[in-house]
């Protein structure tokens, strides 16, 4: 009898995805180590202007936004990374306490190590978790209000249903009291976001490409990076950006006793990045139990940053 192998959550997803009708990688998994460092270089980018706007607003707006989130108050970063966009409002806004939330130990509490140098005065409470459990807040924060910071417009790497089920799921942990603030990249013409995917410097396909080093990592596979190249455009029905590993040639492959195969032109689909009205961001809100009530916006509209109240 053969011994069957036992693979990890990651290898049963992964060959499920790449032996799907449609092939699909989840795109957490561009985030390995080069994958993070090359996102970084891209939130560098001319091209690429979420990053750099939603800073410019939360510096703009640190004042204003502490009219919203009160002084005292405890704010969750689900995701938190390096912690760096939650410093640009952490003096104007002045909390208790910030939680940051994130998978790698390491790298988390060496943030908040860093963090906790410039601000002394804050309490900083890490919570090492990952996503496919709930977020959970320590006990003695519970009865204190509560508010989610969430930028970056990570929301829109979310289908609008798994999207719903994040905020309605943000609105229990902060409470009737609490409320969120949240970044979310707009609607605009569709050249500026394409050309935001299609970097002239080729660092967005780089990081692209770079998906299938972590794959290969995952499953001991031998998926070659120069039979693939990169695809992104906007999908003006549903509104977002998608990204694609399209295969130049047609090619087999082994995975962990899997036949592969890819026809010449057949994609593999690695993210999709919603892009929001006001009006979708409004509707949002309500579905979840919040309520608008602030965006602030730059001056050219591209890039919004939304305080959700709970209702
Ligand atoms: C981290 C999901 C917000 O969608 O703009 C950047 C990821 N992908 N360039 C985005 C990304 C390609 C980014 N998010």
């Amino acid at each position: 009898m053969l011994a069957e192998k036992i693979l990890t959550t990651e290898q049963q997803e992964l060959i499920a995805g790449l032996t799907a009708e449609n092939k699909y990688i989840n795109p957490k998994y561009f985030y390995d180590k080069k994958g993070s460092e090359l996102f970084e270089e891209i939130t560098q980018l001319d091209e690429y202007y979420p990053t750099r706007t939603e800073r410019s607003i939360l510096t703009q707006y640190a004042n204003e936004i502490s009219d919203y989130v009160p002084k005292g108050s405890v704010i969750v970063e689900p995701g938190a990374g390096a912690c760096e966009k939650i410093q640009l409002i952490l003096e104007a806004v002045h909390p208790k306490a910030y939680l940051p939330q994130d998978v790698s130990r390491r790298f988390l509490q060496q943030a908040a190590g860093r963090l906790k140098d410039k601000f002394k005065w804050l309490e900083i409470e890490p919570i090492v978790s990952d996503f496919s459990k709930p977020l959970v807040i320590p006990q003695r924060y519970q009865a204190d209000d509560l508010y989610v910071f969430y930028p970056g417009s990570t929301v829109g790497n979310f289908e609008p249903e798994n999207a719903k089920t994040f905020l309605s799921n943000m609105r229990k942990l902060v409470g009737d009291s609490g409320g969120m603030l949240i970044g979310m990249d707009l609607q605009k013409e569709s050249s500026v976001i394409e050309s935001a995917y299609n970097d002239a410097k080729g660092v967005t396909a780089e990081f692209n490409l770079n998906m299938l080093n972590n794959v290969n990592r995952h499953l001991d596979s031998k998926l070659d990076l120069q039979k693939f190249s990169h695809k992104a455009f906007y999908n003006n029905e549903l509104n977002r950006i998608e990204m694609h590993l399209i295969s130049n040639e047609d090619q087999r492959y082994e995975l962990l006793n899997n036949e592969l195969h890819f026809a010449q032109g057949e994609t593999i689909h690695t993210e999709n990045s919603y892009k929001f009205s006001l009006d979708c961001i409004e509707h949002l809100a309500e579905n979840t139990g919040f309520k608008r009530v602030k965006t602030w916006m730059d001056k050219d509209e591209l890039f919004s940053l939304n305080f959700f109240q709970s209702a």
